[in-house]
């Protein structure tokens, strides 16, 4: 018999040493996307390298070119299933700094919520796994499965070291199932088990101009402006009702079915609520799709920040030489973001106004996944959210990309579980970034029982 009670009174104990763990790891500005912190990323690695060693797992990092991949395992256990946990130790900028009513790697706890960045994503998130197995091995329980950890530094920058590692290291990853919590609740004190993620295809693109920045009141009105170049083509991408206009970008988007739209339906999603939550007013996207389509099943397109021209103080009376933007599509099965590329180039071909040059450079990219909701540790991980969190999870799709989820499905051969722990309001990549205290604990409590019904699951 596998013994919870004692279980749950270790991690009732150990609620504060948990914490404390978490809020070290929060210290560490693993920010991947900043180049002057790769001895930050390594001090992380390191961090949760020694984490899983301690609780009893043979332990290595990998390097690569860039952030190191922590990877841990227990001891193989014939007969029963194998399961990846992956999650991620890096985190995204934490600008603008100040916004944040508390220094971002200075983790707090204010009004219930562990504020820091990366609390949510994927600190917090990752470590409810890593703190679950060390209560096993602390209570001197022998785990039903064998757990492998793939933790990686770079999924915030679309996981380029992972990638090219998998061919090397996909024997040692061979697994049934990865779990991944990385994502979100459906709502506060509703979980979810999430079955779809959205895919990016990310790009800078670069509109060259006159050879120096020009003088406007001399030049003006005889050149083409780079910035308004760029504004146009930005605006012709995607049309006021949501139609993204590059040439045969819909072709592979696999349509919405009737009944998950019947499903989502069912979930009480409302508008107004979710407007009031972000400050908008008014809720815009494709049209013929309702809020929750648009986000968990629809491609899209965004501008993240505008690059060039100038920024300063004042007035500067300039045409730039030059102008960019960071952009991303958001995709959905089966769009491939390599294709993507080829048609954003193609569609530039027709749209660039004569006077400029557009440069495109390919930042990252990733396909959306659709779990299998048929398989069979689904019912497993339903038991072990429910008994976790004492309230039992829909099924939700989420808008967000975890990129190197399809190539590791493809790699691996493997099912898996998407079961999140943050909420919508966490403010992930944003200033203030919280996680719920309660929910990092109901996390490990779920976690903890995960390793028995995943076991359970195949032996039925
Ligand atoms: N945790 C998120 C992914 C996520 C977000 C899942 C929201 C479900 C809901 C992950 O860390 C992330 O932010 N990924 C990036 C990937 C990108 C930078 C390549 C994303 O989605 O923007
Ligand atoms: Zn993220």
């Amino acid at each position: 018999m596998t013994d919870f009670a004692g279980l749950d009174r270790y991690l009732e104990n150990n609620r504060q040493t948990h914490l404390d763990q978490l809020f070290e790891l929060l210290r560490i500005p693993s920010v991947s996307a900043d180049s002057t912190k790769r001895a930050e990323m390594d001090r992380a690695a390191q961090w949760v390298a020694d984490r899983l060693s301690r609780a009893g797992l043979k332990t290595e990092l990998i390097p690569g070119d860039g952030p190191s991949l922590v990877y841990a395992e227990t001891p193989p256990v014939p007969g029963q299933p194998v399961v990846l946990v992956y999650g991620h130790y890096d985190v995204q900028p934490a600008d603008p700094l100040e916004l944040w009513k508390s220094p971002p790697f200075e983790p707090v706890i204010r009004e219930g919520n562990i504020v820091a960045r990366g609390s949510t994503d994927d600190k917090g998130q990752m470590l409810t796994h890593v703190l679950s197995v060390l209560a096993w091995h602390a209570c001197g329980m022998k785990l039903p499965l064998q757990i492998k950890f793939l933790i990686e530094g770079q999924e915030e920058q679309g996981s380029e070291v992972l990638e090219a590692k998998l061919p090397e290291i996909a024997k040692r990853l061979e697994c049934d199932v990865i779990v991944i919590s990385d994502s979100s609740q459906y709502a506060k004190g509703q979980p979810a088990i999430t079955y779809g993620l959205r895919g990016i295809a990310y790009f800078e693109l670069r509109v060259h101009g006159p050879k120096a920045d020009l003088h406007s009141g001399s030049f003006g009105g005889a050149v083409t402006n780079p910035a308004l170049a760029l504004a146009r083509i930005l605006t012709e991408i995607k049309t006021p009702d949501g139609k993204i206009q590059l040439p045969g970008f819909y072709d592979s988007v696999v349509p919405l079915v009737e009944s998950e739209r019947a499903m989502w339906n069912s979930l009480g999603f409302s508008d107004e609520k979710f407007a009031e939550q972000l400050g908008v007013a008014a809720l815009t996207g494709e049209v013929g799709y309702n809020t929750l389509e648009r986000r968990w099943a629809r491609p899209t397109f965004d501008v993240h920040g505008l690059l060039g021209g100038y920024q300063g103080e004042g007035g500067k009376t300039i045409i730039p030489s030059w102008n960019g933007a960071k952009i991303s599509f958001r995709l959905v099965p089966n769009q491939d973001p390599k294709t993507v590329g080829q048609q954003l180039r193609a569609f530039l071909k027709d749209h660039t106004p004569p006077g400029v040059r557009v440069e495109v450079i390919d930042l990252h990219g990733g396909r959306g996944v659709v779990v299998n909701p048929n398989s069979p540790y689904m019912q497993g991980a339903v038991k072990a959210v429910e008994e976790g969190f004492d309230v039992k999870p829909v099924l939700i799709r989420e808008g967000g990309s975890i990129p190197i989820v399809a190539q590791m499905v493809d790699a691996l051969h493997c099912d898996v579980l998407l079961i999140g722990w943050g909420l919508d309001d966490d403010g992930a990549h944003s200033p203030n970034e919280k996680f719920c205290l309660e929910d990092f604990y109901r996390g490990i409590r779920a976690s903890s029982r995960l390793w028995h019904h995943l076991a359970q699951s195949v032996v039925a």
